[in-house]
């Protein structure tokens, strides 16, 4: 599996179940994180194709407007398949 970030050559490698965020903290990538635990909303980015579940997070951190957008942690999104984001940093 692997995740591709808009506007980087290279993908990522992912493995299933793994987060966004650990797949690209392990390869290295520089990517915007605190908490890790879906409560301070620094590793927003958006989700545009993939399978993915989402784990808890605080509710506030994601407006609606952004969930549609497709707005989602990094760091509480389980990858399940390939996957394309885009950063918002
Ligand atoms: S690192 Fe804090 S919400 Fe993801």
């Amino acid at each position: 599996m692997q995740i591709i970030v808009e506007g980087q050559e290279a993908p990522i490698p992912a493995a299933a179940g793994e987060t966004i965020l650990q797949s690209l903290l392990r390869a290295g990538v520089p990517f915007p994180f605190s908490c890790q635990f879906g409560n301070c909303g620094h590793c927003k980015c958006v989700l545009l194709a993939g399978s993915v579940t989402e784990l808890p997070h605080s509710e506030h951190i994601l407006a609606p407007e952004e969930r549609s957008r497709g707005v989602v942690l990094a760091c509480r999104t389980r990858l399940w398949s390939d996957a394309t984001i885009r950063r918002i940093d």
